[in-house]
């Protein structure tokens, strides 16, 4: 066994000399591709309680990019590529390994898609690699500018064989996710910013970028996964609850006004394999006030490193061991709310 492996709670950034005078001045921008660049990294999961055309719109329009999930059927995933582009926004869309048609990826990249997602619950995998060298193939001599993105994956090894196959992006996160029953119910899992780190380093050797995807629950978390060399992070529970997340709000038990959240490998999704739990999360109304408090905590994160632009941040950034007494320090406390 290896040494202890860490998340995000078992750290925290260590403050350093700073040339940084306002916040304004840090860049939030990074490139997923060479033709893919994002003005956040922020990027809404492939999740159908999490993205669907609204929260694409809305996500795109804030500078980030939002993936539409594989239980929108191939037509309505390609009306929705198509209103994206039409209405100049940034389009990513999710394809199973069982779909690659190649009538279906046709008309998703004539339909104006930016990214291309392959992603199943275990990336490292001979099917998916055959079929990400496949789609590869066909984008290379058909659109050459779309960024394939491939998935899930949480050691280094598994990144050099994603990136052997031929993706532009590795989106890393076996098991951390809010609404994840993998490690409970399988025992599978790496603990995420440990896979970030190690996954990242492996990717910028390679000359690829990397998705931090899961477990981020707070603009803190997002801070941590970017300081830890991810490119952009994916947001599930964090976006569900909001306004442009499918799903009405009703009240829970406790009169809280919430809406749905699940996971794709959930029973209510019709997964054999049960990897994922189904519930709710707060209300949260728009997205774009969720957004704007990660890209405010993540703005003051890089200004506490000395960091202007993402990739100074990937460079100063350093982590601090945390006791568990120390983490009673974080956030309010002895402060009634
Ligand atoms: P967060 O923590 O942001 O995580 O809600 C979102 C990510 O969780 C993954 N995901 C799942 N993982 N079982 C899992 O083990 C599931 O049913 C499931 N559904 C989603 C996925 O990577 C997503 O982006």
């Amino acid at each position: 066994m290896k040494e202890e492996l860490i998340s995000f709670n078992d750290v925290l950034i260590k403050p350093k000399y700073s040339n940084v005078t306002s916040r304004k001045d840090v860049d939030l921008s990074t490139r997923l591709s060479g033709k893919l660049k994002l003005d956040i990294p922020i990027i809404a999961a492939n999740m159908d309680t999490v993205c669907e055309e609204e929260m694409a719109t809305s996500m795109s329009k804030l500078g980030g990019m939002g993936i539409l999930h594989r239980n929108l059927s191939i037509g309505e995933r390609l009306q929705s590529i198509r209103i994206l582009n039409i209405n100049s926004c940034l389009a990513g869309v999710a394809i199973g390994v069982n779909e690659l048609d190649k009538r279906y990826i046709t008309s998703f990249t004539q339909g104006g898609v930016n990214a291309l997602v392959i992603d199943v619950a275990h990336g490292d995998a001979l099917h998916v690699y055959n079929a990400i060298i496949e789609t590869k193939c066909f984008l290379e001599r058909n659109a050459p500018d779309v960024c394939l993105i491939g998935g899930n994956v949480a050691t280094g090894e598994a990144v050099e064989r994603m990136v052997d196959a031929g993706v532009d992006c590795v989106k890393v996160g076996i098991g951390p996710g809010a609404a994840c029953l993998t490690r409970i119910n399988t025992g599978v899992g790496v603990p995420q910013l440990s896979a970030i780190m190690e996954c990242a380093a492996r990717a910028d050797h390679l000359g690829v970028s990397c998705i931090a995807d899961g477990g981020i629950k707070t603009p803190g978390d997002v801070a941590k996964a970017i300081a830890a060399g991810a490119d952009a992070v994916m947001l599930g529970g964090m976006l569900a609850g909001t306004d442009e997340a499918p799903g009405d709000i009703y009240t829970d038990g406790n009169g809280r006004r919430v809406k749905g959240y699940r996971g794709m490998a959930s029973s209510g999704v019709g997964s054999d394999y049960v990897e994922g739990a189904e519930g709710h999360v707060d209300y949260k109304g728009p997205v774009a006030d969720v957004v704007t408090g990660i890209k405010n905590g993540l703005r003051s994160a890089m200004s506490y490193s000395g960091a202007f632009n993402i990739s100074e941040f990937h460079a100063k950034s350093e982590f601090v061991r945390v006791s568990n007494a120390s983490l009673s320090e974080n956030g309010a406390h002895g402060t009634i709310l």
